[in-house]
């Protein structure tokens, strides 16, 4: 229960920062086909009850190949990114078509109005390397008054990857890109992308969090030599980038599988998939009383291994101003603190800790540097740290030196003399 109540405390923390912002949220067609997609529609109304205005986007590419197996073609694209012959826009036409309405169905069943809007104009890709694409289009405009005016009556657009040119013909459009045009021309704060592959993955596992730099080295990396034409791996990233790169803060690419995927991670830093993130929206803040909850958290976790030194909540509240927080996404994922000895001129940095998610990412060093500074700013002639388990990275990573408790001022000396950690002190001088 009490877990319960603290992600809902969590969720509704967020909740006026997106009143009235636009998700726009990207289906794949396998996806809608899942039995996880009656939870995903429970999760859509959640967003809608919180006065989210969520555009759904879809598209078809396992329906198209599950109706042209049933009628024996060969269809020469699925997924609207190779060349489209007539016969498969028909399929791909009827596969749309299937999917909106089931979609709708859904919609219907959990009382959210909708409707299938013609909002995207298309026109014919043309020729690309010498070959005519046919009937594979792009996006040539949103029209944005049209969704804008559903979203404002709380009707919930859901948009086929099937556009529509000034004359009349229909084209095959790729549906991750519709996403991208969608969400930038509605100045969506969200792009998630729903797939049935998850997150971008590196042999570690699921890359959490990407900025643009970091999207852009993956991609580069993983495409050495790909011969012209060649199909590219990650196209998902590869939009997501691009949507990042042209306005949209934060796209989040996730296995629409997963129960509560889409929650968690719209809501919190443990989602599953990966998000891409245009602002360097991580940053080190001063520490204030709404923090002491975060702070409180990050340091039980330090404590249980002995990395740092217990202390209560009420303990933590009065020197709440001497720490610092790392945010990402606005919650705290990292601290750090630095009590003063003005009579010796010195400072403890101290109780640093990252959250075990995020290490290794370089915020410890962030920190360190971060807290130095200020510690510089207060004229401090020496910095000095106690740690049991962090010695060798205080040493490496932050240029501390090995001292001794004689080092401590004697305020310091005598707690330290007092609990009986043994920790070693470590010295910084500044100047
Ligand atoms: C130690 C800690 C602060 C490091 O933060 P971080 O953000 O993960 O570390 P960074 O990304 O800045 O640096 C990573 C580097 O430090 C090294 N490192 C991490 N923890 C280390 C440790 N305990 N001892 C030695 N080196 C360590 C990593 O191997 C990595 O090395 P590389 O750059 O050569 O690959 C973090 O792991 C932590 O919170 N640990 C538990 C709490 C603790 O011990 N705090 C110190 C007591 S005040």
């Amino acid at each position: 229960m009490h877990e319960r109540l603290t992600h809902f405390r969590e969720i509704l923390r967020y909740v006026p920062r997106f009143r009235d912002r636009v998700f726009v949220i990207a289906i794949d067609g396998a996806v809608v086909e899942d039995d996880n997609f009656p939870n995903l529609l429970l999760d859509i109304a959640l967003l809608r009850s919180l006065s989210i205005r969520v555009v759904l986007v879809h598209g078809a590419a396992h329906q198209v190949r599950r109706y042209a197996e049933l009628i024996k073609m060969t269809p020469s694209d699925v997924d609207g990114t190779g060349i489209t012959d007539r016969e498969t826009l028909n399929v791909a036409i009827s596969a749309a078509n299937r999917v909106t309405h089931e979609i709708l169905e859904g919609l219907s069943a959990n009382d959210l109005r909708a409707a299938c809007p013609n909002a995207v104009v298309a026109h014919p890709a043309g020729i690309l390397g010498g070959v005519d694409q046919l009937f594979t289009g792009r996006v040539e405009r949103v029209d944005t008054e049209l969704l804008q005016t559903l979203l404002e009556r709380d009707i919930l657009p859901v948009v086929p990857p099937i556009g529509i040119d000034g004359a009349g013909a229909s084209y095959r459009l790729n549906s991750d890109a519709v996403a991208v045009e969608i969400a930038k021309s509605l100045r969506a704060v969200k792009l998630v992308y729903l797939n049935t592959e998850g997150g971008v993955s590196d042999a570690k596992g699921v890359i959490r969090q990407m900025t643009i730099q970091e999207a852009d080295a993956f991609l580069k990396k993983s495409r050495p030599d790909l011969p012209p034409g060649a199909k590219l791996p990650h196209t998902k990233l590869t939009h997501a980038l691009r949507a990042c790169k042209e306005g949209v803060e934060r796209v989040h690419i996730i296995d629409g599988r997963e129960q509560e995927g889409l929650l968690g991670e719209v809501f919190s830093n443990e989602g599953i998939g990966t998000l891409i993130y245009a602002n360097e929206y991580q940053a080190i803040r001063a520490a204030q009383k709404k923090d002491v909850r975060a702070v409180y958290s990050l340091i039980q976790q330090g404590t249980q291994n002995d990395e740092l030194v217990k202390r209560t909540r009420a303990e933590l509240e009065k020197v709440i101003g001497d720490y610092f927080v790392f945010e990402v996404d606005r919650n705290a994922v990292a601290c750090a603190a630095l009590h003063v000895y003005p009579e010796q001129n010195m400072a403890e940095l101290a109780s640093v800790f990252v959250d075990a998610r995020y290490e290794n990412k370089g915020i410890g060093v962030k920190l360190i540097h971060f807290t130095e500074g200020v510690a510089r700013a207060r004229g401090i002639a020496k910095l000095f740290c106690l740690s049991t388990q962090a010695i060798n990275y205080f040493i490496q990573k932050g240029g501390y030196k090995l001292g001794t408790p004689d080092d401590l001022p004697p305020a310091r000396r005598e707690k330290y003399d007092q609990n009986r950690r043994n920790s070693q002190v470590l010295i910084k001088m500044l100047n």
